[in-house]
């Protein structure tokens, strides 16, 4: 099921997320596959509180990361995936397609900044590291409160940024180095993503919910780490390396060369060789109900 009929234009987003940077996909469906041990532990968790789920609207969804945890999760559940990215919505159908679940899963390419389509009423509302994204974070959560049913819950989750990867002594000069370009990444962004590590209770207070739980993940992969998890650190590495010489404000050279050697493909301190990785990333959840009080969606489409 599709629908691109919404105008999903937004000046506000990063560019990172538009079809030139083709890697976006896999890097989102990299994140699923290695920290999926974490998405298993935190939908577990949302399914104690959540109640009865049948339909789910995933805000932001990307390439449907959290999308199929929760259609694992929620077996009789389906789910509606917006995003203004409509070749990460193909790639989502595509992924349902070969599992078996095009039934279950409906895309709809939307701003978020904008009216939201009709979606009808929803049970579940997931919002994953796309809140700080938007450029009215309060509009969306009023506009997530208005899909939910009396009751319903909505999940926010946020990530301290890209994992952090490297051992602090690289062996090939530029002690640090990882350090500081996130210290770097942190200060850029702070212009343009000024919701980037918010807390994020009072706006949903704000926006009518009840802030039911919250809870903090640290997560830390160490080695020996599965295949998969070098090829994140080689990606991860590639768009922080990008993200920080195209901006204005170059990159340290010094740095900058040694980040090249570790994504270098042919090169003999490409990150895909360290055996010394260990993956560490905070991730922090919200859970906030609409008040079983609440007046009902005022959506009459789209059930
Ligand atoms: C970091 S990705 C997260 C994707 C997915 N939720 C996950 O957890 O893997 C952020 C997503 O938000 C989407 N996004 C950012 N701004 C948006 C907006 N204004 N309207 C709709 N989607 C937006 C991006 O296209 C991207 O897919």
């Amino acid at each position: 099921m599709t629908d691109h009929s919404h105008d999903h234009h937004n000046r506000h987003a990063p560019p990172s997320f538009g079809p030139e940077n083709g890697d976006t996909a896999l890097l989102l469906d990299l994140d699923a596959e290695v920290f999926h041990e974490h998405l298993t532990e935190l939908t577990a968790w949302l399914a104690e509180i959540a109640g009865g789920v049948r339909r789910i609207l995933d805000v932001g969804s990307g390439t449907g990361t959290g999308s199929f945890a929760l259609l694992r999760r929620f077996a009789d559940a389906e789910i509606i995936a917006l995003d203004m990215e409509p070749h990460l919505l193909t790639h989502l159908r595509d992924k349902a397609r070969d599992l078996g679940w095009e039934d279950r899963v409906r895309t709809v390419a939307a701003d978020l900044d904008k009216a939201w389509p009709a979606v009808g009423e929803v049970d579940l509302v997931w919002a994953s590291a796309s809140l700080h994204h938007l450029a009215d974070p309060a509009h969306a959560l009023r506009q997530a409160f208005t899909a939910l049913r009396p009751g319903g819950l909505l999940a926010a989750v946020e990530r301290d940024g890209p994992p952090r990867l490297l051992p602090d002594d690289l062996g090939i000069g530029r002690p640090g180095l990882e350090n500081r370009c996130r210290a770097e990444l942190d200060r850029r962004h702070a212009a343009t993503m000024p919701h980037r590590g918010a807390d994020w209770a009072p706006h949903l207070t704000a926006a009518g919910f009840t802030v039911e739980a919250y809870r903090k993940f640290e997560i830390e992969l160490r080695p020996p780490l599965p295949e998969a998890a070098g090829r994140y650190a080689q990606l991860s590495l590639r768009r922080l390396r990008n993200g920080l010489t195209t901006l204005e404000a170059p990159l340290d050279p010094d740095d900058l060369s040694v980040l090249d050697r570790l994504i270098d493909s042919d090169g003999p301190h490409n990150v895909l060789h360290r055996h010394d990785l260990t993956l560490r990333s905070q991730r922090d959840v919200w859970l906030a109900r609409k008040p079983a009080s609440a007046p009902a969606a005022d959506q009459s489409t789209g059930r």
